[in-house]
């Protein structure tokens, strides 16, 4: 009975694929602890409480032998992804920024000390972020360089052309719809502005050979992360619907390598890691470090977005409104 019950409640999760429900009930930050939205207190402002997959090119992997520093190199990684895209849209101290899905901030802080641009406004479908991401903002002093509100990035509340940066860190494959978003970030972006995204999609077209049984999986599991199957697109696709809303000079370059097999030992360490200090006695050492070992082995067939969303690409994707 409990069981039918849990499924009855996951199949309407999947089916309304809400990604405020994801974000403030299901979900948390991906950190050490791996604490839910309402666990997260915030002292200093400065915790980390990142949601991103992390770009693991240039830093320290997780393994067997340093699991137990996870927290420590999750969240390195996952600034490198707000770094990368950062640089991508060459950041400066001239540009006024939107960035769309912030999580609880941390990008936000991070490029508002690192790269000062004049002003970040950053906008998020779900509210208790904003809240926790108002109150980091107010405890780390730049309240008068970052604004963040509740709204979607597909109704964004600005006007044409004011903005010169717009983002998207791991966060468009929720938007209903990621084209939506493209035009209405075509739309506020300045002449000569830059849209900058981090994403994931697939590198050739993945649902057309799957049989039935696989594709109602996929689309289960998508519906619960909240992933519309209208922004199931591959990373060529992904190109096309760039221009054909106007951006020119579209550049996707992937980076699945440096994400999708990282991720998935640190996944792996911090769940376990996780479950031993809640319940200390519960999982061994030895058995964390074999389940690390053996993801780490893993044929990529088997990571979870392969597995569970069918996507096996990750992006970096770059435009400019002409
Ligand atoms: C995977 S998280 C990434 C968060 C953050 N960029 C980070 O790296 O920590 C996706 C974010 O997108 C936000 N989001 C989902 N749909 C949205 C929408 N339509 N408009 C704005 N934000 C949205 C979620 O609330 C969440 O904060």
């Amino acid at each position: 009975m409990l069981k039918v019950m849990t499924l009855a409640k996951n199949l309407k999760k999947a089916i309304l694929a809400d990604p405020e429900r994801f974000y403030s009930t299901d979900t948390g930050a991906w950190v050490s602890g791996l604490p839910k939205a309402g666990e997260i207190q915030v002292k200093t402002g400065r915790e980390p409480l990142w949601i991103n997959l992390g770009y693991w090119r240039d830093v320290e992997r997780v393994d067997e032998n340093n699991f137990e520093r996870v927290g420590e190199l999750f969240k390195s990684a996952q600034a490198q992804m707000a770094h990368l895209l950062a640089k991508t849209a060459r950041l400066g101290q001239a540009d006024v920024v939107l960035d769309c899905g912030f999580g609880y901030a941390d990008q936000d802080i991070l490029w508002a000390e690192e790269y000062r641009p004049k002003r970040i406004h950053g906008l998020n479908v779900t509210p208790t972020q904003v809240r926790i991401g108002r109150e980091r903002i107010r405890l780390t002093g730049l309240e008068r360089v970052v604004q963040l509100d509740v709204g979607s990035a597909t109704e964004i509340p600005f006007g044409a052309g004011e903005f010169d940066v717009v983002f998207a860190l791991e966060s468009a494959m929720h938007f209903k719809t990621r084209r939506a978003f493209l035009r209405e970030a075509f739309r506020v972006l300045r002449p000569g502005g830059r849209l900058v995204m981090a994403d994931m999609s697939q590198k050739t077209d993945r649902e057309a050979g799957s049989g039935l049984r696989r594709r109602l999986r996929h689309r289960y599991f998508r519906g619960l992360i909240a992933f519309p199957e209208a922004n199931v697109w591959t990373t060529q696709r992904f190109a096309t619907e760039l221009t054909s809303v106007g951006f020119q000079n579209a550049r996707l370059e992937s980076i699945a390598a440096d994400v999708y097999g990282p991720v998935n030992a640190a996944f792996t360490a911090l769940r376990g890691v996780t479950a031993a200090s809640r319940q200390p006695g519960s999982v061994t050492p030895e058995r964390i470090r074999a389940d690390v070992r053996k993801v780490r082995e893993q044929d990529p067939e088997q990571y979870q977005h392969l597995a569970l969303f069918n996507c096996d690409d990750y992006v970096v994707a770059y435009a400019e409104k002409p």
